[in-house]
């Protein structure tokens, strides 16, 4: 079938259903959703069989879904209506939840149901749930759809009860610091979280909050600001304290919260910083982003960072984690990355603010792929540990190719890898890719790869060999399958051998072209990226950091409008 995917953003889930109905051979393209008359064009060149709306802001337009079926992926359970459906399903602690695929009408999220699935609800934020059970159940769902629309005989029927739930608001959210305990302050601020964030007040100043973490020791008078870490602050509840990650104030771009109050926090000398004293990991009852754990003769690096991005001082910490790491007595060193993310490159949030705050958002995007290159260097220069990437989560841009500086690389097999710069104002990328990535796919397909900027699932980075394993399962599992993986590699008789084999082969590449040289070349690329005359990836940093709605489909998604498309 032709199958036209009508969506906000090439979001994750969007990535996953394209690949997915594209690995069934249908042929998809893809068109953003961005005015009704941009809608019945795509619709009149594509020609589709079948339209899926995977992620919707606004409504599908009646020219459109009048004339032919438009599904459209809710995530609720059947019968639940409205524009706020896993909000209410976080704020509620809904013990069990789902995804229905539903016909598109003129009521919104009231026709008739073409599929639906359920999962176990997870203590997770929003965007959380979104990334793991809704993507999953979301595929599942549609492309169970797909098949009942192509068998013809099956007749979609309207749920036997249904309710509406109106959008959830600000005063829903509101967070009563002298009421709440530490348990509703989080599910709170979960339920907001990536959007819209929980409106509220911080040292004087009005802003909303994401990312929030228990904290089980430090203690102070309720919603009172009482310690910080690194990129975080820690605020008191009515029975403990949480850790408030992200912040957005007023007019601003949401950013790391110690960075978004730097001038309120340097004032304010009676706020300890309560630094953690190495890098072991301490417990799940206090923020720690970076944690090291290890077991038998294995290392596990994790590093939790918001969305997967990572900023200057990010990459710096995480690079002293990595040295000290590699001075353990271990002969595998498993880099964890984070529960949603692995990591998606430079932090273009705190690359902008750099502007936003009058520095040079240039200098600030300089620094941090330095820093980010410094990390993979020490990472490729491993001489004592074989090394693997375990990408639990999703993975994009720099991202990727640091993974790629592991001598492994495994990855779950829900995962979305976009290794790839270009997105990004026409980026040429740096992290040593150009080394990296040739060698194990070839320099055609590394070419390709950069060229054609699709996303990878996790089989398909593994058939181009650009990993080394695919792992399936949810987290948990992949967790489990990866201490296996690792603790039989550990134990390999050979282990000892294979590290040589690897130094000498370090030795040979250095030899034939020295690491330095690749990072020369692409730096001289990035220096014009960053300083030069053409401002594309400063224009695409700022569209993508304060979200501005697509004006466009870009050709490379959109089949119906590349140059030569033909009408079938
Ligand atoms: N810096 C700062 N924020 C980033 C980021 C980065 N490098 N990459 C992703 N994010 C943020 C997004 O803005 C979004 O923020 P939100 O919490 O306010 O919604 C969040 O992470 C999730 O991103 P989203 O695009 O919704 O996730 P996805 O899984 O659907 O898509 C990518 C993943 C990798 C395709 C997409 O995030 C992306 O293109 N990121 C930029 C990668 C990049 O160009 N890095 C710089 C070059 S190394």
């Amino acid at each position: 079938m032709r199958i036209l995917l009508l969506t906000h953003a090439f979001n994750s889930l969007t990535q996953r259903l394209a690949a997915e109905l594209r690995q069934k051979d249908h042929l998809v393209s893809i068109e953003f959703d961005i005015s009704n008359s941009v809608t019945e064009e795509a619709v009149a060149l594509f020609a589709p069989d079948l339209i899926v709306a995977p992620y919707l802001r606004r409504a599908i337009p009646e020219s459109v879904w009048s004339k032919q079926v438009c599904l459209v992926v809710h995530p609720g359970v059947e019968g639940d209506q409205g524009p706020s459906a896993l909000d209410w399903a976080v704020m509620g602690q809904q013990p069990q939840w789902g995804v229905t695929v539903l016909q598109a009408e003129a009521a919104m999220d009231a026709g008739p149901v073409w599929a639906s699935t359920t999962f176990a609800m997870r203590q997770a934020s929003k965007a959380s749930v979104y990334r793991h059970e809704v993507t999953q159940s979301a595929t599942q769902a549609v492309l169970k759809a797909v098949e009942q629309f192509a068998s013809t005989s099956f007749v979609p029927q309207s749920p036997a009860h249904s309710q509406w739930h109106p959008l959830m608001k600000q005063p829903d959210r509101a967070i009563d610091w002298q009421a709440d305990d530490t348990a509703t302050v989080l599910r709170k601020i979960r339920a907001a979280d990536g959007f819209p964030g929980v409106a509220d007040t911080l040292l004087g100043q009005t802003c909303h909050l994401f990312d929030a973490w228990p904290e089980a020791t430090l203690r102070g008078l309720p919603g009172e600001v009482i310690a910080q870490r690194e990129t975080a602050l820690c605020r008191a509840t009515t029975d403990g304290a949480v850790w408030i990650g992200h912040v957005k104030r007023v007019g601003g771009i949401k950013l790391p919260a110690a960075l978004a109050f730097a001038d309120e926090l340097s004032h304010l000398p009676h706020i300890r910083p309560v630094p953690l004293p190495d890098w072991w990991h301490v417990s799940e009852s206090t923020w720690q982003d970076i944690a090291y754990e290890e077991a038998g003769t294995v290392g596990y690096l994790h590093f939790e960072f918001y969305n997967g991005a990572m900023s200057t001082p990010q990459c710096r910490r995480l690079q002293q984690a990595l040295i000290w790491a590699k001075q353990r007595p271990t002969n595998v060193l498993v880099l964890m990355g984070g529960h949603d993310f692995w990591s998606n490159g430079i932090h273009l949030n705190v690359i902008e603010a750099a502007s936003l705050q009058k520095g040079s958002a240039a200098d600030e995007s300089w620094h941090n792929i330095n820093a980010m290159n410094d990390l993979a260097l020490e990472l490729i220069n491993t001489p004592h540990q074989i090394t693997v990437a375990a990408v639990g989560g999703n993975t994009g841009a720099g991202g990727c190719f640091l993974a790629r500086a592991a001598d492994q690389v495994w990855v779950r097999e829900a995962v979305m890898l976009n290794p790839h710069y270009k997105n990004m104002g026409n980026l040429y990328g740096s992290e040593y890719w150009t080394y990296l990535l040739p060698r194990r796919v070839g320099m055609e397909a590394a070419k390709a790869i950069m060229h054609n900027r699709q996303p990878l699932t996790a089989s398909a980075a593994l058939e181009t060999g650009f990993s080394d394993a695919c792992v399936p399962g949810d987290v948990p599992a992949f967790r489990q399958a990866i201490q296996d993986k690792a603790l039989n590699m550990a134990l390999a008789t050979d282990i000892q051998a294979q590290l040589a084999i690897k130094n000498k082969a370090r030795l040979q590449d250095e030899a034939q072209k020295p690491l330095a040289a690749y990072r020369a070349e692409e730096m001289a690329h990035m220096h014009r990226n960053f300083y030069g005359f053409d401002p594309s990836y400063h224009v695409a940093r700022h569209h993508f950091v304060t979200k501005s709605p697509a004006s466009w489909s870009p050709r490379h998604l959109a089949l119906h409008r590349e140059l030569g498309w033909k009408k079938p």
